[in-house]
């Protein structure tokens, strides 16, 4: 595995938000996380990224424990799109996408990294001289994602990237995650509440309750039961 998480629990205060959770991510793959409201996802994300507090559990990068220090994350080769499309709405597009490889001293390959983002997201081109704070959700959520692989990330954390977005928004986002994962060999750890979709693009999915993983297979697995109805119902014990 490319990363993983080895029997992780958090809890914030009297709140356990997961309670011995193991997953992983294997190199290249695209994998999705599921599970209703509070079931602890984002948590996951945070506590790769040292953003929630480790009770136990580690994490691992290429079978090595690693410190979960958000800067060592980073380079290791790891970007976190957080949930919400956070950007800096005082900058520019460019400006923006600048503050995804900050530390990157080489103003050529920053060059080519801007480059290959906005061939990716034409829009971030045709508006890179603009605010941030102009732009549509489905606009701010594409800079967000932008922003990430500025980093050249060998795995991107994704958390709801279309949460919020119109439709046909939505269907454009989980194209270009597909097309991220398939033309920049990018391995991806998706949030996702737009099962359908997901699952057509995810080669394994988890599904998350209560801070503990009741599931995990492959999308044929996820569509044979009724682990989803179960958990979004409540039905699941
Ligand atoms: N900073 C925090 N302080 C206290 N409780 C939190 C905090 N962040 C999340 N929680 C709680 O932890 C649980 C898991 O939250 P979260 O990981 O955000 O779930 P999800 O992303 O699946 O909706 C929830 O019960 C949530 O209320
Ligand atoms: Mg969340």
């Amino acid at each position: 595995m490319l990363l993983e998480l080895k029997d992780v629990a958090v809890h914030y205060g009297g709140v356990k938000a997961l309670d011995g959770v193991s997953l992983g991510l294997d190199s290249g793959e695209i994998v999705a996380l599921m599970g209703p409201n509070g079931a602890g996802k984002s948590t996951v994300l945070k506590a790769i990224f040292g953003l929630a507090p480790l009770d136990s559990g580690r994490v691992f990068w290429r079978q090595e424990p690693i410190d979960v220090l958000p800067h060592q994350v980073v380079s290791l080769g790891i970007a976190f799109v957080p949930q919400g499309r956070r950007v800096f709405t005082q900058l520019t597009i460019e400006e923006n996408l600048e503050m995804g490889c900050l530390y990157l001293r080489d103003k050529a390959e920053k060059r080519r990294r801007m480059d290959e983002v906005m061939e990716l997201f034409p829009i971030l081109h045709e508006k890179r001289k603009d605010s941030a704070r102009a732009m549509s959700g489905g606009e701010q959520q594409m800079l967000a994602v932008g922003r990430g692989l500025m980093a050249k990330p060998t795995a991107l954390l994704l958390d709801e990237p279309t949460l919020g977005l119109a439709p046909k928004i939505v269907t454009e986002m989980f194209e270009k995650i597909a097309e991220i994962n398939a033309t920049r060999d990018t391995a991806i750890f998706v949030v996702e509440h737009n099962i359908r979709s997901v699952l057509d693009i995810a080669a394994r999915v988890y599904v998350l309750d209560k801070g503990r993983i009741v599931h995990d297979g492959t999308p044929a697995s996820i569509r044979e039961t009724d682990v989803l109805t179960q958990v979004f119902l409540g039905r699941m014990e």
